[in-house]
């Protein structure tokens, strides 16, 4: 059963989300999916709960720049951006701080984090007392249309989420702008309801996405090997193991295949979530031990193609891409 909560009961809202549990929340744009962006469970029942096929980055919450910034690195555009279009829509993409809290599932394994303060009371009341960065997409299950009402996030996830925030019908509709400003350029991954010449107005000219649509905009910036800050093992993948070398870095998902140089374990339960929420510090662990004791490669056990195990399986298969 979802709870409806009302906007009285931010509080109950806060302590759902601090206890991993799934909060679907107002904001100007689009109801979102919140979950505690520090949890990787957390994170992972999002991506369960939308039915993803893959890990798309999610957006991280936050009730204003101070707490935003306190995750990612900023310069003098974010912080005359922040202060022109915060609260509002508009999501900063930033280098991730060393320190950064948010779980690396949530920025699907990218240094980078998209960051924003939206525009609502309802949805900056949670994000105070929650106080925790909250990772949102819009809260619908995947390929749906976003929500703008309780009703819509019901219709779509009810009884797949612990409770719903209402806070009435959402004002923008669209979601928000999302700003690339990690390598030097500002680019526009999605256009939204701030546009490019506000923005522009702040800081200069702005890279447009191509006329094909934002999605491959954002595809091509993140593809490996185009930009440093993208993510991508360099030790070499092998997937589908069922035996293991000595020189070779193990990616267990269950009992793991004895005789590895070293072993990340997914899940000795074969659990889908806690793997997914493994799957990505456990990449950077075994390239970083790999490459430290002089390993070949990576092997990768087998992951049933079933729930949460296609997007992981999707990431596996990119990790493991010709390159
Ligand atoms: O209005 C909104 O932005 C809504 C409300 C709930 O805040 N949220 C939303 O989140 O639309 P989501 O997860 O559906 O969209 C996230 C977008 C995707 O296009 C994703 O590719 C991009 O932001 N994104 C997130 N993190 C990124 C990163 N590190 N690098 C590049 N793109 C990123
Ligand atoms: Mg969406």
């Amino acid at each position: 059963m979802t709870r409806v909560l009302s906007a009285a009961e931010v509080d109950e809202a806060a302590a759902l989300l601090r206890a991993g549990e799934l909060v679907a929340f107002p904001t100007e744009t689009v109801y979102g999916l919140g979950a505690d962006a520090r949890n990787g469970r957390a994170v992972a029942a999002v991506f369960e709960a939308k039915g993803r096929p893959h890990f798309n980055p999610l957006i991280c919450h936050f009730p204003d720049a101070e707490a935003a910034f306190a995750e990612v690195l900023v310069d003098d555009r974010a912080l005359a951006l922040a202060d022109r279009f915060w609260p509002g829509p508009l999501t900063l993409v930033l280098p991730r701080r060393p320190d950064c809290r948010v779980d690396l599932l949530a920025g699907a394994g990218l240094d980078t984090l998209a960051v924003r303060v939206p525009a609502h009371k309802v949805a900056l009341a949670l994000l105070r007392a929650a106080a925790v960065p909250v990772a949102g997409p819009s809260a619908n299950r995947s390929g749906q249309v976003s929500p703008t009402t309780a009703q819509h996030v019901l219709d779509g996830l009810g009884g797949r989420i612990a409770a719903v925030l209402d806070g009435g019908a959402c004002e923008v509709g669209v979601e928000s702008t999302v700003l690339h400003l990690a390598s030097g350029g500002a680019a526009l991954l999605r256009p939204g309801g701030v546009t490019a010449e506000q923005i522009e107005a702040v800081i200069g000219p702005v890279a447009r996405p191509l006329p094909v649509a934002a999605a491959e905009a954002t595809r091509t910036l993140r593809s490996p090997g185009m930009m440093l800050s993208h993510y991508a093992p360099s030790l070499p993948v092998r997937l589908g193991a069922t035996a293991v070398a000595a020189d070779e870095a193990l990616l267990a998902f269950g009992p793991p295949l004895p005789g590895a140089g070293a072993v990340w374990q997914l899940s000795e339960t074969r659990d889908l979530r806690e793997a997914a929420a493994r799957l990505f510090a456990g990449l950077r662990w075994l390239d970083a031990e790999g490459q430290r004791l002089g390993l070949a490669r990576i092997a990768v056990m087998a992951v049933p193609m079933k729930g949460l195990g296609e997007a992981i399986n999707d990431r596996l298969g990119r990790a493991a891409a010709p390159r």
